[in-house]
């Protein structure tokens, strides 16, 4: 049975679907100091609890579920379609934690088995106590895109290049290149231009996280004359303003999956979740 957490409800539906299997009527509520309570009122010998963790509120509902599934299930199953605090994956100054480990040990504690899609490292699932894989849902963000002309797949830093050829591939070809991304602040980075000609071509920039739309911001200035460009990313969670401050740098479209629920989530994950489960 599939055991929806309130932030994924539609991948959760989805991912029903795909498995045929029941989809738990979770019940949400809040206390009114703001705290949160679940109810699952019934699961099968196996329970996947499916629970992006896009805010500090997402991951003690995903810790209620757990337990609540634990309960009636014999197996508990944890898919973090998106893993909150994945991006600070090392202490990057004397005295920070490492973010990564704190959460992944806490998911553990309540599952048997962990499946993240597209964590920010894939080396993140090594803190997981439970045994972690990783799906990867980039080749789902071919499908929104329209006919494209001379395409060119860019990623904003090299390790973003495989997911760029990964849509590049699901798409049917064109070229692949990078930029040089430094990250200067939360809200500012510099990125330096790829070699590839941009001019008259439609360009599709490619990362796993859009959040406050800085990076692909920046990296749009930094084309010179393109017929189009489409942002594709595998999360969208698009902090307040990040969709504006696209469109004001001239993206002609934005598309993302539904592993973050926003209203440019395109495309499922589900079939790439799926696959694993
Ligand atoms: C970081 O390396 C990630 O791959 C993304 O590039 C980053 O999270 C995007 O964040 P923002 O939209 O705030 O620039």
């Amino acid at each position: 049975m599939i055991v929806p957490g309130s932030t994924s409800q539609e991948l959760a539906a989805a991912l029903a679907a795909e498995l045929d299997e029941p989809l738990a009527a979770v019940e949400y509520d809040r206390f009114a100091d703001g705290e949160r309570l679940v109810r699952v009122p019934e699961t099968d010998d196996r329970a996947v609890v499916v629970c992006a963790t896009v805010s500090d509120h997402a991951h003690v509902e995903l810790l209620q579920l757990q337990d609540a599934a634990r309960r009636r299930a014999d197996e508990v199953v944890t898919v973090l379609p998106y893993m909150g605090y994945a991006r600070q994956d090392e202490a990057f100054e004397p005295g920070q934690p490492v973010s990564a480990r704190a959460v992944a040990r806490a998911v553990s504690t309540g599952t048997d088995r962990v499946v993240v899609v597209n964590p920010h490292e894939r080396a993140v699932c090594d803190f997981f106590d439970a045994p972690c894989e990783a799906v990867d849902a980039a080749a789902r963000l071919a499908a929104p895109l329209p006919e494209l002309d001379e395409p060119l797949f860019l990623a904003p830093d090299a390790g973003a290049v495989a997911l760029a050829a990964a849509v590049r591939d699901a798409h049917g070809g064109g070229e692949t290149d990078h930029f040089q991304k430094h990250r200067v602040s939360d809200t500012d980075v510099e990125v330096r231009p790829s070699d590839a000609r941009t001019a008259g071509r439609d360009v599709v920039l490619v990362d796993d996280i859009v959040a406050t739309g800085a990076t692909m911001s920046t990296a749009i200035d930094q084309l010179s004359r393109p017929a189009r460009v489409f942002v594709a990313c595998v999360h969208p969670m698009l902090t307040d303003g990040a969709r504006t401050r696209l469109a004001a740098a001239g993206a002609d479209g934005v598309y993302g999956t539904d592993t973050v629920e926003r209203p440019v989530s395109a495309v499922s994950a589900a079939p790439a979740v799926a696959d694993v489960l």
